[in-house]
């Protein structure tokens, strides 16, 4: 596995100054382009949440780069795979959380029917910077009634401290920067 992590981890790009001042944009955009990296990052998202196999109902994944491995993974694992978009997207009824990013603030809604009361979800996205977004999709998920098994991310920026606003939940991040 490290060597597919060396991989994966050789083809993240870091763009400095985007989308504004100040901010090193991790972009993993090579990483989807490139074939072998690609799959060595669906084999290592699934090794960090093997322990979990037979305990998750559903994955949900955030738009739009939670729908990059959600759905992948998803399928892998027999899963269901609930999507939490941006705000006017979803047609049904939905509930919706606010939340503020790194770089901007935003609104998160999900399907009010997607999830039985006890379901138990993984939430997937690409990257976790300061965790509003995976805390506000968390706060969709249980306001459910469903439960979060654990949040799996392929990158975490560290210094962002992403990790410690998900309270008690399990995070796994297949790259740290
Ligand atoms: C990015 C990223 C995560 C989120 C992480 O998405 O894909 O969803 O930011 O930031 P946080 O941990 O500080 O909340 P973005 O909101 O830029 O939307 P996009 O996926 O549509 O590009
Ligand atoms: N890179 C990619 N996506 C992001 C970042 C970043 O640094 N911060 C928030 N979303």
């Amino acid at each position: 596995h490290e060597q597919a992590r060396e991989l994966l981890r050789s083809k993240i790009r870091s763009i400095p100054d985007f989308p504004s001042p100040g901010i090193l944009f991790r972009d993993i955009t090579p990483a989807l382009a490139d074939a072998e990296a690609f799959t060595a990052a669906v084999e290592l998202h699934l090794h960090h949440i093997a322990d979990l196999d037979g305990q998750l109902d559903a994955i949900v994944g955030m738009e739009a780069r939670g729908f990059l491995f959600g759905p992948i993974l998803a399928h892998r694992l027999n899963l269901a795979f609930v999507p939490a978009r941006k705000p006017g997207k979803l047609p049904a009824e939905t509930i919706a959380e606010d939340y503020a990013l790194e770089y901007a603030k935003n609104t998160l809604q999900i399907h009010a029917d997607a999830l039985r009361p006890g379901a138990r979800v993984l939430i997937v996205d690409d990257l976790l910077a300061t965790g509003g977004t995976a805390a506000a999709t968390t706060r969709l998920i249980e306001r459910l009634g469903a439960t979060v098994a654990a949040q799996l991310f392929m990158i975490e920026l560290v210094a962002l401290g992403g990790r410690a606003a998900q309270g008690d939940h399990r995070v796994e991040a297949v790259l740290q920067f």
